[in-house]
């Protein structure tokens, strides 16, 4: 900076830019986000997508219901306003994480277009890239690994995705995984062919 014409140069100059982040940890940031119905198997394929992006030197972050609902977010519960508003806080920290060069992979429900929408406007629809997880309701229910949708079906849970609350299905999804006809490990290598172009960092 010029020492004699401060207020020509502003602080700006000292900003380091997602690019300069991205540099230092060689990769690009993306926001991967999974959607799909509760037991549909979003986390328990982020979790090795996570491994996997870690074994090739990528550093990643999972966002799911887990560690967002019980903290940041604990105060949200269902309705479609609340879910709403869980997706655009979420959106909102994926966009700090973005901009530290950090690849996010979040795994929520996120049920309607709206909400999906919402995400790609906070981000940024260059750095979205959007997961299907279309398993069917009835292999969801039939797995039922948190016993939720047996508490749904007596009506001991409201407003509960694809039982008494909508899920509509992404028209234009980068990838589509259906989990009745392909193993965790096919799935997060179909994951990986798509992504991996995205991440590895090019210095432009
Ligand atoms: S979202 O709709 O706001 O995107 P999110 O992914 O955070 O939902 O949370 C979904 C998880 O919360 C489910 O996997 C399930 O365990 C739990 N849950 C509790 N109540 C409901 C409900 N009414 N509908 C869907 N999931 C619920």
């Amino acid at each position: 900076m010029n020492k004699n014409s401060p207020h020509i140069h502003p602080i700006f100059e000292n900003i380091l830019k997602r690019n300069d982040k991205e540099k230092l940890l060689n990769q690009h940031s993306v926001v991967v986000w999974f959607t799909g119905l509760s037991g549909s198997g979003k986390s328990t394929i982020a979790k090795v997508l996570e491994q996997e992006l870690h074994k090739r030197g990528y550093i990643s972050k999972v966002l799911d219901g887990d560690n967002v609902r019980t903290g940041i977010n604990n105060n949200l519960g269902f309705s479609d306003a609340d879910r709403k508003e869980n997706i655009r806080r979420i959106a909102e920290v994926s966009k700090l994480f973005l901009e530290c060069g950090i690849v996010l992979i979040n795994c929520f429900i996120s049920p309607t277009h709206i909400i999906r929408n919402q995400v790609k406007e906070i981000v940024g629809k260059e750095n979205y890239f959007e997961i299907f997880v279309d398993t069917s309701i009835e292999t969801c229910e039939k797995r039922d690994t948190k016993g939720i949708y047996a508490k749904a079906r007596q009506g001991l849970i409201k407003d509960f995705t694809g039982i008494s609350a909508p899920y509509e299905a992404p028209e234009n999804p980068d990838i589509v995984i259906k989990t009745e006809e392909l193993s965790v490990d096919l799935a997060v290598e179909a994951i990986l062919k798509k992504l991996l172009p995205r991440i590895e960092f090019k210095n432009d």
